[in-house]
């Protein structure tokens, strides 16, 4: 795909209703918030980096009963377009090709609940979201923001953590995204998952998901799909690792999309596997001392 060359650039973001987003997406707002899905559609929403390409891969994969070449056949903006992304072209925008899709879609989108365009409600529109915990979904965020190269720069880690806390990233505050799904998911059935949840019982959520979509799967489909979403195997996979897109746009060498997959509570028990380890080894006298006085007994 030719890209002019200055085509691409760190936009700065423009305010919607108080919400800070791209300044393409504010340009073509009144398209966005006027689409119409079909009642057929599903919506998949997170805040960035909360792990919605993992969930829309389980999706995708349940939706062609397990068959792994099916969900290679485009790359994952290809097969979900992204409903209120806009880039210059070539590349299309997320209506661009929902408008040449047939329903029922997937349909990918960054926006808190109240800017969701009101045709969904409308047309009770099943929607899956995905909320993820503050900290690895900003360390997520700040790597993403070096690595893409139309986000504003993200500067200095401590200012990058203000605004965060501050909802002055694209997609404005994490807080209010995740609380404005979790207080609507009932009256508006949407299927509420956590990153942590798919990291703890992948099975468990996929089967979940599953049935969120009036869909049986055999046994066999369900192991499947756990396997080929893990984070090796989607990792390794190009239609799904985002390698597709490049520079000027995404930079892999920065950091890769697929950077870790990783959360907190893993770090933690690892760190905590470690020093008990090193204790019961009770071999080196200095780190013993060095533990000791970190937990000061
Ligand atoms: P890290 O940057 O912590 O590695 P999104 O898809 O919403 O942009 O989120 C991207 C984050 O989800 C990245 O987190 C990415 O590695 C992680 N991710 C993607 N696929 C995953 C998988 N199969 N298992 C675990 N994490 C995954």
């Amino acid at each position: 795909m030719k890209i002019a060359k200055d085509a691409f650039r760190r936009f700065p973001l423009k305010n919607v209703r108080g919400v800070p987003l791209m300044e393409a997406i504010v340009q073509n707002w009144e398209s966005v918030c006027t689409f119409c899905p079909d009642p057929s559609d599903l919506l998949m929403a997170a805040y960035p980096k909360a792990g919605i390409t993992w969930t829309q891969e389980i999706v995708d994969l349940l939706l062609h009963n397990g068959d792994a070449m099916a969900c290679r056949r485009a790359p994952t903006i290809l097969r979900h377009p992204f409903l209120e992304i806009f880039s210059p072209p070539p590349i299309p925008s997320g209506l661009d090709l929902l408008n040449k899709m047939d329903p029922p879609r997937v349909i990918k989108t960054h926006l808190p609940i109240q800017l969701v365009p009101e045709g969904f409600w409308k047309n009770k529109c099943k929607v899956i979201y995905v909320a993820r915990n503050a900290k690895d979904n900003l360390v997520s965020y700040y790597h993403f923001d070096r690595m893409n190269l139309t986000h504003p720069d993200p500067g200095p880690w401590d200012g990058y953590i203000h605004k965060f806390m501050k909802g002055e990233l694209a997609w404005g505050s994490w807080y209010d995204h995740v609380k404005g799904y979790w207080e609507e998911r009932q009256k508006i059935n949407i299927l509420y998952l956590f990153y942590e949840d798919m990291k703890e019982n992948p099975r468990r959520e996929v089967e979940r998901i599953m049935k969120y979509l009036d869909l049986s799967c055999s046994d066999d489909v369900i192991k499947r799909v756990v396997e080929l979403t893990s984070f090796k195997v989607m990792k390794d996979n190009p239609m799904a690792n985002y390698t597709f897109i490049t520079k000027p746009i995404f930079d892999h060498s920065i950091s890769p999309f697929m950077r870790k997959g990783w959360c907190f509570f893993q770090y933690f028990i690892l760190i905590s596997c470690v020093v008990v380890m090193v204790l019961l080894l009770d071999k080196n006298i200095l780190l013993k001392n060095y533990c000791k006085a970190m937990f000061q007994y």
